[in-house]
C-alpha cells in the first residue's frame, strides 16, 4: 500500500512540502535517546530553535506531539482550576483553546471577533481594563481563515497586566517573524508541518522566565504526565538527563535539519520569499475571475483563504486538483466551509515555480 504514496504538492493548510534534506535527515540511523551523541543533537536543536523563535529562553524544546500538543501543554502547564483565562477568538483554533482551558477548569471568558476578520486591540485593552485575567491567549496566524493577528499590538496591552501572555504560532513560525522577546510573549508554541516544512509530529515550545516562575508557584500537581513541563525539563535540560519518554529520535533529526535550513536560508530571507510568493498567487487570482477572503492589510502569507465563486462545487474543484494535477488544496472550516479554498504556502511550498503550476491548474479544472 505504501507504494502508492507518491509526491503530491502540498498546498493545503499543512503538511506542507518536506525537503530532500529534510527527508535524507529521517533516514539516518535510530540511536539512543539517551546516546550522548542525541543529547548533543538535542541541544543543537533547541539552540536553532531560540534563533527561529527569536528567543534568549532556557525553556525552549520540541514536544512530542503535533501542534495540538504545543496547545495542550501550554493550558496544563500554566492554567490551575479557578483561573481566569481571557481567549481571543476569529476561528476554528481560537475556538480550540477555549475547549482546552475550560476542561481544566479555568474561568474561561472569549472575546470574539468575525471570521476573516484580525483581533481588534482597542477590544483587547477594554477587556484588559475591566477584568483582571491569570492568562490572556491567542492565535498567530488563525489558519481557518487566513487571517494576520496583530500579536505585536496586542502583546504591550497584556504586559501591563499581571496576565501571562500566550501566542499559538503554529502556522506562522518560520513564514512571518517570530518575535518571543520582543513581544514580552510567555507561552508560544508551534508545528513542525507548516512553514517548517517538517513531517507532522513535533511542536516547538518556549516559555519565558515568568512562565516558569508561575509553573513553579502552582498549588496543584499538573494534572497531565505526558505534557508536564516540571517532568520533561529534567530530560530536555541539565548535564545530567533523566529519562521520562522516548523521545521520537528520527523526527528530532528531521527538525535539525529544517531549523538548519531556515537558518542558512536566513530568516528574513525565509519571510520575504514566503511574501513574494504570497503576492504572486493574490495577483494572479483575479485572472481567473477568484479573490481573497481577507482585507489586504490583515492576510497571511502562508495560508491564502481564497472566496469559492457563486455555484462553483468547491470539493470537486479539489478533487480535480488532485487527481488530475496531484495538486492539494484545503478546505473552509466550521462557518467557511462550502465557501473557502484555502491555500497553503508554506515552507519549502512558498515558490513560485508551486504558484505558477497551481494558478495553471486552478484555471484548467475551473
Ligand atoms: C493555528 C493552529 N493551531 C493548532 C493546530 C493544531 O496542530 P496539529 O494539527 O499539528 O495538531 C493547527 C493545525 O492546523 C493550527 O493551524
Amino acid at each position: 500500500m505504501l507504494n502508492t504514496v507518491t509526491e503530491t504538492l502540498l498546498m493545503g493548510p499543512g503538511p506542507s512540502l518536506v525537503s530532500q534534506s529534510v527527508r535524507d535527515a529521517m533516514a539516518r540511523p535510530t540511536i539512543g535517546h539517551l546516546d550522548p551523541r542525541f543529547i548533543a543533537i538535542m541541544d543543537e536543536v533547541k539552540s536553532m530553535l531560540r534563533t527561529a523563535m527569536e528567543t534568549g529562553n532556557d525553556l525552549t524544546i520540541p514536544l512530542s506531539g503535533t501542534g495540538s500538543a504545543g496547545m495542550e501543554a501550554s493550558f496544563v502547564n500554566f492554567v490551575e482550576p479557578g483561573d481566569a483565562v481571557l481567549v481571543l477568538i476569529n476561528g476554528v483554533f481560537g475556538l480550540r483553546m477555549r475547549e482546552v482551558a475550560s476542561r481544566l477548569g479555568a474561568k474561561v471568558t472569549a472575546l470574539e471577533f468575525d471570521w476573516g476578520q484580525p483581533v481588534v486591540p482597542g477590544r483587547v485593552r477594554a477587556a484588559l481594563a475591566a477584568g483582571s485575567y491569570d492568562l490572556v491567549a491567542v492565535v498567530h496566524a488563525e489558519t481557518s481563515t487566513g487571517v494576520r493577528n496583530p500579536v505585536e499590538e496586542i502583546a504591550p496591552i497584556v504586559a501591563g497586566t499581571d496576565a501571562l501572555f500566550l501566542v499559538d504560532t503554529v502556522t506562522s513560525l518560520g513564514g512571518v517573524p517570530v518575535s518571543v522577546d520582543a513581544w514580552g510573549a510567555d507561552i508560544v508554541y508551534s508545528g513542525t508541518q507548516k512553514c517548517l516544512s517538517c513531517p507532522p509530529g513535533l511542536a516547538p515550545l518556549t516559555v519565558s522566565e515568568r512562565g516558569r516562575d508561575r509553573l513553579r508557584r502552582r498549588t496543584s500537581p499538573v494534572p497531565n504526565w505526558y505534557l508536564d513541563l516540571t517532568l520533561l525539563t529534567s530530560y530536555w535540560e541539565g548535564a545530567k538527563r533523566s529519562y521520562h519518554h522516548t523521545a521520537p529520535i528520527n523526527m528530532i533529526y528531521a527538525l535539525h535539519q529544517a531549523l538548519a535550513n531556515l537558518i542558512d536560508e536566513g530568516l528574513d530571507a525565509t519571510h520575504r520569499r514566503h511574501a513574494a510568493a504570497h503576492e504572486r498567487l493574490a495577483a494572479g487570482l483575479p485572472r481567473l475571475g477568484l479573490s481573497m477572503l481577507v482585507d489586504e492589510g490583515s492576510r497571511l502569507p502562508m495560508l491564502n483563504a481564497v472566496t469559492v465563486p457563486e455555484g462553483v462545487d468547491e470539493a470537486s474543484i479539489r478533487r480535480r486538483l488532485l487527481e488530475e494535477h496531484d495538486i492539494e488544496i484545503g478546505a473552509g472550516l466550521g462557518p467557511l466551509a462550502g465557501k473557502i479554498w484555502r491555500v497553503g504556502l508554506m515552507g519549502e511550498t512558498a515558490r513560485s515555480e508551486h504558484v505558477d503550476r497551481l494558478l495553471a491548474a486552478l484555471g484548467d479544472v475551473l
